[in-house]
């Protein structure tokens, strides 16, 4: 399959916080979609793919699932180099799924030194769309002001926590549920039942 250039692109980051499940699917959902995805894996999120969703070796193809493995694009992690590292990328917005309180802390901090920070931080400076699903739980009192400050910079925070509204009956009802809500801040159309009354 060929990308044109209007497809969207999208920017994922996966940092080291438990919930793998939610970044596969993010990625995977996106792909359908037909959106470029282009993804940064922080060195414990690499772990945290393979432990939690039997993802290893990381690559474009374990990453997509059941969608076509060349509209993702694996970054090197430690690539200052890649595309996604310079504000000349145009792309569509960014999510970091899941968010770990160390990444967010970073983010907080103005700190770039890995390619899924700088990405993230390029992607604030530009004034685009990033979404940040953090996990972690109970929230210190630093992980709240680091909220704070990220929202007040323009970060949507969309904490993994799923609702039961649409009555889930397996994992993958909630997953997809988080799944689907962040395509909704990235304005990535999908037809997942996640509405309120649907
Ligand atoms: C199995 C495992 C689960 C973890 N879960 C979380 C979590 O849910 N939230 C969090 O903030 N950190 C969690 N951590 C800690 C982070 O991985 C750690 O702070 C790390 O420095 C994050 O690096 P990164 O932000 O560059 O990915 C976990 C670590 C491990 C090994």
């Amino acid at each position: 399959m060929s990308w044109t250039s209007d497809s969207q692109k999208i920017v994922v980051g996966v940092s080291g916080a438990s919930g793998a499940p939610y970044a596969l699917r993010t990625i995977e959902l996106l792909a359908l979609q037909g959106v470029e995805v282009h993804v940064a894996v922080s060195d414990l999120g690499r772990r945290l793919l393979g432990e939690e969703a039997g993802c290893a070796p990381v690559s474009a193809e374990s990453l997509a699932g059941a969608a076509d493995p060349t509209r993702v694009v694996l970054h090197s992690g430690r690539d200052m180099g890649a595309i996604i590292a310079s504000g000349s990328f145009k792309h569509d917005g960014m999510v970091i799924v899941p968010c770990s309180s160390n990444t967010l802390g970073a983010l907080a901090s103005g700190m770039t030194n890995t390619l899924l920070q700088r990405a993230a931080a390029v992607t604030l400076k530009e004034g685009r769309t990033l979404v940040l699903a953090h996990r972690e739980s109970p929230l210190s009192r630093i992980d709240i002001g680091n909220m704070d400050r990220l929202a007040g910079a323009g970060a949507i925070i969309a904490p993994l926590s799923p609702g039961f509204y649409m009555q889930p009956n397996t994992i993958d009802d909630l997953v997809d549920f988080m799944a689907g809500r962040i395509l909704d801040h990235l304005s990535v159309a999908h037809d997942l039942p996640i509405r309120w009354g649907s």
